[in-house]
This record gives C-alpha cells, structure tokens and sequence, in this order.
C-alpha cells in the first residue's frame, strides 16, 4: 500500500499542500480501497473513471494499480467539481502518480455527456459521489455509455443507507446487460431485524394483486437480491440491446 494511505489509515489525518496534516473525512476505507486493487487485478483497464474525487484517497488506490499495469498517461479520469484544498492533487505529486490522471473540476452532468460524445472507452468506474437519486442514475447512464463489454461499474453507499444510491443499484440489478459480480461490506443485521426482515419479507409476497396495484416495484428485499453490501460491482456482460418497451420493476 502507498505510504500516503497508510499514514492516513494510521493517523486519520492527510497532509495538505502547506505540509500540515488535517482531519481525513468521507474517504473509502482501508478495507474497501483494498477490495478495489482486487477489482482492478481481474479486470486489468487500461482506463478507468471516477466520480468523486475528495481528498483522493480510492484515487491514489486507483492509481496505484494503473501504474503497475504501466498504463499510459491519463488512464484514470476523475471528476471533482468541488474545492478540497488541493489536498488530492497534493498527495498524488507526492506519490509520483500525478502523470496517471486527469482531474475534471467541473460536475458529473457536466463532464459525462462530453466523454461520451468524444467516444472516450473505459474498463472500470467508481461512482461515490452525491447520494441524489436522478445525479447517480445520470451518472450510471452515461458510464454505461462508455463503458466495454466486460467492464466493471462499482457503487460505493449502497445497503440502504443512502437510499437514492441503492434504487440505482436496484435499477441496475434488473439490467438484462448487467451482472452482480462481486460485493463488499455485508450489513450486520442483528438476529432480531434479520428474522424481521425475512417474515416481512415473505408476507409481501403473499399479498395478491400486488404487482396490479404497484406495477413500479420489485418487491424483493435487497437481502434476497443479495444487495445488502456497502459496496457493489456490477460487470456489463453485453451491449444493451433492449427494446423501445423493455421495462421491470426494481
Ligand atoms: C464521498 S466523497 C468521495 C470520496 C473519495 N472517493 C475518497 O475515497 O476519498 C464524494 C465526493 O463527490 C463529490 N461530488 C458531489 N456531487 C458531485 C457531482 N455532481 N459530480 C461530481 N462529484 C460530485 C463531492 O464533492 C465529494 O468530493
């Protein structure tokens, strides 16, 4: 692991470019950033893309990997239309990193559409960002945009504690063109709310004329979808060829 990140795991604390350290906040945990290395070994991109750069911490994971796989210059694209004191940039000099990555200080809405339409290809997207519904939804469209066959799209947030983040995952769940590839950070459910959940859960799927009545919802728990985890990766297994009427409840 980088000396960067495992000062900042030890101290809780990143340094800034005036050289002081200061409080690390709204970062990807140790555990989580090291399940993303995992991700980047199996799908090996030569480009990747982020949304959400704060002070760069799955940044400098990210980078880490491109520069073992001697990808070539700006392979990794991060969006960041907010000021962080240039803390990221800072630490990602400091780790000789900096030729791997091109920072787009403008919004998600704003950088996308632009990538797209310059027909830029990716292997591997980080989504954790703002937790509003239609930005991450928007988020997800113009990824899978641009984003191969065999590629990886990861969710930090999901489990229910963002609930705007976990509709998207559900959405995506129901995607002819996606699979659930792997997850990370299982809820802890107590025995108590797991046996509530479960019986919830069964008497919802006893109650007729449900699907007439809420034609929109899916009715599954995420534990029976197997989306009760922090982090989600969802690998894009075929063009999207659905139809102009293709739709499912999620
Ligand atoms: C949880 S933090 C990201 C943490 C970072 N991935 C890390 O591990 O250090 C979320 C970031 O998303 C940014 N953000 C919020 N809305 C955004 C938008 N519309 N487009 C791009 N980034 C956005 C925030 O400014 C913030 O830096």
């Amino acid at each position: 692991m980088l000396l960067t990140l495992r000062e900042a795991y030890n101290q809780f604390k990143i340094e800034s470019p005036s050289g002081e350290y200061i409080p690390l906040h709204s970062h990807t945990s140790k555990e989580q950033g090291l399940f993303l290395q995992n991700i980047l070994e199996e799908i090996r991109p030569q480009r990747s893309l982020e949304v959400g750069l704060a002070y760069g911490i799955s940044t400098l994971f990210i980078l880490e990997k491109h520069r073992e796989f001697e990808n070539k210059t700006k392979s990794h694209i991060v969006i960041e239309p907010f000021s962080w004191g240039g803390v990221a940039e800072h630490n990602i000099e400091k780790e000789g990193l900096a030729e791997y990555v091109e920072i787009r200080y403008q919004r998600s809405d704003e950088v996308l559409p632009r990538l797209y339409f310059d027909n830029i290809r990716i292997q591997f997207a980080y989504i954790d960002t703002t937790k509003v519904f239609d930005t991450v939804l928007q988020d997800f469209y113009f990824i899978d945009k641009i984003l191969d066959v065999g590629g990886v799209v990861v969710l930090d947030d999901c489990n229910g504690k963002w609930p705007g983040v976990q509709r998207v995952a559900r959405f995506i769940n129901v995607l002819p063109h996606y699979k659930l590839m792997a997850a990370h950070n299982k809820s802890n459910l107590t025995l108590k709310k797991k046996l509530a959940n479960l019986a919830i859960s069964k008497f919802i799927k006893l109650i007729p004329f449900k699907d007439k009545i809420h034609p929109t919802s899916d009715f599954e728990s995420d534990i029976d979808l197997g989306l009760d985890y922090n982090c989600l990766v969802f690998q894009k297994v075929s063009d999207d060829e659905r139809k102009w009427d293709w739709d499912k409840p999620f």
